[in-house]
């Protein structure tokens, strides 16, 4: 094996003429700038909102805003990286089809493979918590589903295990048993994975119109609990607004930022717009800016009505009308919940086929993941596949172990993005037919103002905490692993404000970069063993098959 080969990279204009306007080019071309800021919002706007900001409220008080604007801010660079790929490379294959043309096909398979967590695994996070409000409706209309079959297997038995009274135990004592096995999975989960393959496995045009109204749907209740809710705020409720410290603010950063996934998800859909180059960095941007508004409303409202300390469920939203006893917002909130959820779905579980479908016509996956239904003009067999791999761990894993692991995939694939565009050829400035309607990332010299902010940070740090790099050094496990990935923050902090300072490099991706990595400082021990494996099972697949099949090796040879 040749060490070069593994950074082979794709030439964007190959890339462009497979996947784009190519001969290749068999899906329909039905999407709009209005249709991608939907999908945006679709993907954007879901189980974050209605149920994990809850907890990171509970952690942080109302200075939880504080960390819906950094998150903002980190996903802001990282959707003008995205967008400037996307304006080049409009093809399918989201970070993926950048990592090939910017680091070469062995990242761009780790990418691909790390994808997977965020399309297909946060998915099952989704469809869990679907569930959840779900089953809230049906009991709110007198349909009662027995415990056993509104709980995964793992909840359930962990329930018994740590005797928590409640559903998971309830479920566990009362499941019907094939001799020592229990019968338990979350029946409304894995019917909604069934019902969203099967709508997207027929058309893209059918599930963009359901998505669409889904999304108006959402955005109205949101509008609608902002100025309900905006009556009911008690301002002495917004102090003390850090009760626990910036560190109670930062714990829930998981949460938030599964709040912001999703707007990436637009890049997947280059195929199938009318005007890629320039709607989708467009529809992108736009529905971030959107979603942050709204974000920044609700947590606003959320802080403002009760107590902080009244949050830590995972129904806030309705928690707050249920606690100022506003029962028609009850059910209002519990049905846009369940609409929320489901649009999340569908953006996702389409999504994941695409990526799967480039990966294929590059060799990296068998040829059958390219294969396009001949009435659908969709990848049938991918849908498939995706469904199952949403549908089977449904049965055996557990809600808050999926969320840690999409964060984590998430986060390192928009490290990825923002590193690939610092690595692109700046764009040739005297064409002006290529560049004329595109998007074009403004351009501001990182030299001088990237190494003042880490100085900045620095003296900070070291005025307003200096025992961060002292008394800590007496470690437990947690302190260890929190300086640890602090210290090696700053190290790559610096190697970055040198390399700004030589080689000009541009402000955005830079500080994308960055900020994307100290998001990646809050992730756990377990986390990162978990996300290892992954990639390590990835790597096993890539030189077992992959590296073997890639076109590219074909064409070397040839
Ligand atoms: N941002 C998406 C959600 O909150 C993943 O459901």
């Amino acid at each position: 094996m040749n060490f070069k080969s593994l950074f082979r990279k794709k030439p964007t204009n190959v890339i462009i003429l497979q996947g784009g306007d190519g001969e290749q080019h068999i899906l329909n071309k039905v999407l709009s700038v209005r249709d991608l800021t939907f999908f945006g919002i679709a993907a954007i706007i879901g189980g974050g909102t209605f149920s994990a900001i809850g907890n990171a409220c509970f952690s942080g008080g109302p200075g939880v805003i504080l960390l819906y604007v950094i998150c903002a801010i980190a996903c802001g660079f990282t959707a003008m990286c995205y967008a400037e790929f996307a304006a080049r490379v409009p093809v399918s294959g989201s970070a993926y089809t950048y990592a090939y043309v910017s680091f070469g096909e062995l990242f761009a398979w780790i990418i691909g493979w790390a994808l997977l967590m965020e399309y297909s695994i946060g998915n099952i996070y989704i469809a869990f918590s679907w569930s959840g409000y779900f089953t809230n409706l049906l009991e709110g209309f007198g349909i009662n589903l027995p415990e056993w079959l509104t709980i995964n297997y793992k909840a359930a038995k962990l329930a018994f295990i740590d005797k928590t009274v409640g559903e998971g135990l309830t479920a566990w004592n009362t499941a019907p048993q094939i001799g020592s096995l229990r019968i338990i999975f979350d029946l409304p989960a894995v019917m909604v994975n069934i019902i969203i393959t099967w709508l997207v496995y027929i058309g893209t045009k059918e599930s963009k119109n359901i998505s669409n109204i889904m999304v108006m749907i959402k955005l109205a209740v949101i509008v609608l609990i902002i100025l309900v809710g905006f009556f009911y705020i008690d301002i002495d409720n917004w102090t003390p607004f850090m009760p626990n410290g910036f560190g109670g603010v930062m714990g829930g950063v998981s949460a938030v930022f599964f709040a912001y996934i999703g707007f990436d998800a637009v890049s997947t859909l280059a195929e199938e717009c009318k005007n890629p180059q320039r709607d989708l960095p467009r529809g992108m941007i736009y529905s971030l800016v959107i979603c942050t508004i709204a974000y920044i409303l609700l947590a606003l409202v959320l802080t403002g009505m009760v107590s902080y300390t009244l949050l830590g469920v995972s129904d806030p939203l309705a928690e707050i009308f249920k606690i100022k006893g506003i029962k028609w917002m009850l059910f209002i909130v519990s049905i846009a919940a369940v609409v929320a959820m489901t649009s999340v779905l569908i953006v996702f579980q389409m999504g994941q086929p695409r990526i799967w479908m480039t990966m294929s016509r590059d060799g990296l996956l068998p040829k059958r993941f390219s294969s396009v239904h001949p009435k659908y003009k969709t990848p049938g067999f991918a849908t498939i596949i995706t469904g199952l791999v949403v549908g089977l761990p449904m049965f055996f894993t557990d809600e808050n172990f999926i969320l840690d692991f999409t964060s984590i995939g998430t986060l390192f694939a928009f490290v990825l993005v923002c590193g690939g565009v610092l690595l692109l050829p700046p764009p040739l400035k005297d064409d002006t037919t290529e560049t004329k309607g595109k998007f074009r990332m403004p351009y501001i010299n990182a030299k001088w103002i990237f190494p003042a902010i880490v100085v900045a940070a620095a003296v900070s740090v070291l005025c307003l905490a200096p025992e961060f790099f002292t008394s800590r050094m007496t470690f437990t496990a947690e302190t260890f692993t929190v300086n640890l990935s602090m210290i090696v923050f700053f190290i790559l902090c610096i190697v970055i404000a040198v390399l700004s300072f030589i080689k000009n490099l541009s402000l955005i991706p830079v500080l994308g970069l960055i900020s994307c990595c100290y998001l990646l400082t809050g992730m756990s021990p377990s986390n990162w063993l978990w996300f290892s494996g992954w990639l390590g099972i990835g790597l096993l697949v890539y030189f077992g098959y992959s590296y073997r099949k890639s076109k590219l090796n074909i064409e070397a040879e040839a």
